[in-house]
């Protein structure tokens, strides 16, 4: 495999962004592309039909890159489009991810999990599918969160409005006495600093993050695809205005960079 093949790594929007640094830090030998569908979002409250056909143009883009995988970073267009994917290219590596069910079942102390994440995750085949397969004996209690993707787009990540969405939506979660939580959608691991705010410290909080990227080494691995480097800087593009998400990089990414227009 030639050193200057990439990875694709796709979310909706800023959440994959928190993928993105993890696979960074543990391949930090691969040049990584980054596509945000910022002129769809957000996904968690379109149907799966849609989701899937953007999708095809997604994976199209990065095909067209000659990305050697697709990082899924979202849990939403994973649950609705990776098996379409797979099958579309069956060969081609493609990481999708999922709220971290087995973990948080093997983690609680009390046998009670929570679960944010967006409307269409929560309500997917694929995830009722998840805790059927393993839940066990845990009591698992969900919570759509709508709104906060949109804080997290717009970097407020702590202002009064982000604060009394994310109240509202934990309230019930620890109303049921929930000592673990899953965060299910890659834009909230970005609201760290502020569920440390509102939830005891005795409940734990999980995310997919760092599991998707050691799975992505072990799949590159598979297919002699790992690269010995050096990486090239990261490449961003947008299908919403590129100001829009330069705007936010050095916050949700640490640093400045140039975004360009996807157009499909
Ligand atoms: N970041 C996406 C996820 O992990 C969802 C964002 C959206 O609703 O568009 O589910």
């Amino acid at each position: 495999m030639a050193d200057c093949a990439t990875v694709g790594v796709f979310d909706s929007g800023v959440g994959g962004l928190s993928v993105l640094r993890e696979i960074q830090r543990l391949l930090p030998q691969e040049t990584l592309l980054y596509l945000a569908d910022g002129a769809h979002i957000p996904y968690g409250e379109k149907s799966q039909a849609y989701i899937r056909e953007r999708l095809v143009r997604v994976a199209e883009f990065f095909r067209a890159q000659h990305a050697k995988a697709l990082v899924l970073a979202c849990n939403t267009a994973t649950v609705a489009a990776v098996a379409d994917l797979r099958e579309r290219y069956p060969t081609w590596p493609i990481i999708g991810m999922e709220p971290a069910v087995k973990p948080a079942a093997a983690a609680t102390r009390n046998g009670k999990v929570g679960v944010l994440a967006t409307t269409g995750t929560l309500q997917s085949a694929k995830f009722a599918a998840l805790l059927d397969r393993f839940a066990g004996d845990v009591q698992v209690f969900t919570q759509p969160c709508p709104g906060l993707v949109e804080q997290v787009e717009a970097g407020d990540l702590d202002g009064p409005i982000t604060r009394a969405l994310l109240q509202r939506y934990l309230e019930p979660l620890l109303t049921a006495g929930c000592d673990t939580l899953i965060l299910g959608c890659t834009h909230y691991p970005f609201l760290k600093p502020l569920l440390a705010q509102l939830i005891p410290p005795s409940i734990s909080l999980i995310d997919t993050g760092a599991a998707v990227a050691r799975h992505l080494r072990s799949q590159l691995e598979k297919v002699d695809g790992l690269n010995t480097g050096p990486a090239l800087p990261t490449k961003f593009w947008t299908s919403a205005a590129p100001d829009s998400l330069e705007g936010v990089l050095p916050l949700l990414w640490g640093e400045a960079a140039g975004v360009e227009r996807f157009s499909d």
